[in-house]
């Protein structure tokens, strides 16, 4: 940032850091300084890939933590998980959602009144309980919190990577700002960007399996990732389905012959190579899983950056962007 000050953010629910990497590119490309002042995460093993790769170790559990100990923040990010949200819908208000992991959220946007926040969640968010869930969460963000609230359902797909993950991205800025999400851009990461040259024996599957999976399927691509369900059908494409953290990424086949390494996982959910993976094949694969894609909300960032620098008089910044502030 050429005034040389620091844009504060905080990383709650921080899994292993993919808004923090989106946060920390997106502030590099734009000449800002990025400071993360406080991040959250209740699993051991995020915690340790977190502390490997960000030097900090993140908080324990965030039912547990003051607002009040949460150090000021320009912008609150927060991929919150989604068990948090079923039960919500039948709330009415901030009193009513105590209890689940959005109110957390609610308290801290209460107390510290960031400029902005961005939240993450699974696309079926969006019509869970009827769409009475995403009104509660949107009403408690705008009526009782006063922010100026956008959503939308995005795809990875659309944002670089080859993988088809569709997630629900909540917009906040306390003032009211004519917020667009991000153009769809493709072409997508082309797969032999994302794959491993040298794969350990371990990820390939039996001479057996293989011939049986190949005898079944042909693809029509070079390279392609097959997805193979329960019932033993197969389709590949050129990108991979949604990585996710329970077993049926067993089910994603690098051209029908083995698994996924940790690194390709990492890499289809946009992490950088120099991000180090210090934890277990199976807690990687968990930790990819549970991320939230940084291509897609390093986009929605680079378009929320120019509002927060405005309100923070980084001019310099704002020369390169159209910011357009609502009646
Ligand atoms: C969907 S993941 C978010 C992943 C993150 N956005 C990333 O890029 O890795 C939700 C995270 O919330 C964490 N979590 C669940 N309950 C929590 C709690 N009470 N306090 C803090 N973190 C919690 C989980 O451990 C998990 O890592």
């Amino acid at each position: 940032m050429r005034n040389m000050e620091k844009l504060k953010f905080i990383d709650l629910f921080c899994g292993i850091g993919g808004f923090r990497t989106a946060m920390d590119e997106a502030c590099l490309e734009n000449d800002i300084v990025p400071e993360c002042v406080f991040s959250s995460d209740i699993d051991n093993f995020c915690q340790d890939s977190y502390e490997a790769n960000f030097g900090e170790r993140p908080f324990g559990d965030i039912t547990k933590i003051d607002e009040k100990d949460i150090p000021d923040h320009d912008i609150l990010f927060a991929g919150f998980p989604c068990q948090s949200f079923s039960i919500i819908g039948k709330m009415k208000g901030f009193d009513d959602v105590r209890g689940t992991l959005f109110f957390d959220i609610a308290r801290i946007l209460k107390h510290k009144k960031p400029k902005a926040f961005v939240l993450e969640n699974v696309k079926q968010l969006f019509g869970h309980d009827g769409g009475n869930t995403l009104k509660t969460i949107v009403n408690v963000l705008e009526k009782e919190l006063g922010y100026s609230v956008r959503f939308a359902v995005l795809n990875a797909l659309d944002y670089g990577l080859p993988q088809k993950r569709e997630r629900i991205i909540i917009v906040g800025h306390k003032e009211p700002i004519l917020f667009n999400f991000p153009s769809p851009v493709r072409p997508f990461k082309p797969l032999s960007e994302i794959l491993e040259k040298k794969v350990d024996a371990k990820h390939f599957a039996s001479e057996y399996i293989l011939e049986k999976r190949k005898n079944k399927h042909k693809s029509a691509y070079n390279l392609s990732i097959w997805h193979e369900n329960k019932s033993g059908n197969i389709c590949s494409y050129p990108y991979s389905c949604a990585l996710r953290s329970g077993a049926s990424y067993n089910y994603l086949l690098v051209n029908g012959e083995r698994r996924l390494t940790p690194r390709e996982m990492f890499r289809l959910q946009g992490f950088p190579d120099d991000y180090k993976i210090v934890v277990s094949d199976g807690q990687a694969k968990r930790q990819a899983g549970n991320a939230v894609p940084v291509n897609l909300v390093k986009a929605v960032i680079l378009k929320l950056l120019p509002y927060v620098a405005a309100s923070m008089d980084m001019t310099t910044v704002l020369r390169d962007y159209e910011v357009g502030y609502g009646e």
